[in-house]
């Protein structure tokens, strides 16, 4: 498994350009957050729910589910010192919110979390383990979540067939140039976003049914796919 300090988002200056275009380059991203906060409107609230964010950026999505709500009590780990910072910031006004700036590596291998979430999320991190890395992390996600919780992630996959990738990078080249074309944002990273995505070495997607597969050997219950465009999705399951 690759240290998360050789990655790109141990460099300083990398998390903040995808801070600043990630609602262009993520296929329907408010979207994807609008189903997670429905998801646990549906199945959570009426109790205050004790939720992880794994891999959370600044805090984005950990903040949608606060705006939902505030009863909330949030843990949240980045691999990322830096952009721990900007979650504190943007979540400074929530009560119930813990920072734990580790890797997932770090998850895996030392008991640093509490043991009974609620709610694990997930966006865009996951995939940067390989599938056994990913086995190990959603094997800890289970032994961290409690009878009757949850574990959703927000990722990209790889897709089964090379006909099926080329068509699933098409869709994703045409949600950013009908973001710009919409916005009137000109953003030249984004022609060349799909050929930066395939090139680095700490992309590291899987298949969705090898995901599925994987929960289901580990013994989640109700594992299938909430949403999918292209190579986006939503997936999980339920201990
Ligand atoms: C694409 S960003 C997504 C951030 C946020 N979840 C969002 O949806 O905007 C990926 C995040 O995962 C973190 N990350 C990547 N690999 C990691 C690892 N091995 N351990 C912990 N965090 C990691 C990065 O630091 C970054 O904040």
């Amino acid at each position: 498994m690759t240290d998360f300090n050789q990655t790109n988002w141990a460099k300083a200056g990398f998390s903040q350009q995808y801070i600043d275009k990630a609602d262009i380059y993520i296929v329907e991203r408010r979207r994807m957050f609008g189903l997670l906060v429905s998801f646990y409107n549906h199945f959570l609230r009426g109790k205050p729910a004790r939720i992880l964010d794994l891999g959370c950026g600044d805090g984005i999505l950990a903040h949608e589910l606060l705006k939902a709500d505030d009863a909330i009590s949030a843990t949240l780990v980045d691999g990322s010192a830096d952009m721990l910072r900007k979650a504190r910031e943007r979540l400074k006004d929530f009560k119930n919110v813990r920072f734990i700036n580790a890797s997932f590596q770090e998850i895996i291998k030392k008991d640093i979390l509490q043991p009974d979430f609620d709610l694990i999320v997930s966006s865009l991190a996951v995939h940067h383990l390989d599938m056994a890395g990913k086995i190990s992390l959603f094997k800890s996600l289970y032994v961290h979540l409690r009878p009757g919780g949850f574990f959703l992630n927000v990722d990209v996959i790889l897709a089964p067939a090379g006909s099926l990738e080329q068509w699933y990078l098409k869709l994703w080249q045409e949600w950013m140039d009908d973001r710009k074309a919409e916005s009137g944002i000109s953003d030249s990273i984004s022609n060349d976003i799909i050929h930066r995505y395939k090139d680095n070495k700490d992309n590291k997607p899987d298949t969705l049914d090898d995901q599925l597969d994987a929960l289901k050997d580990i013994g989640f219950q109700e594992v299938d796919c909430f949403y999918k465009y292209g190579i986006f999705s939503i997936y999980g399951g339920r201990k």
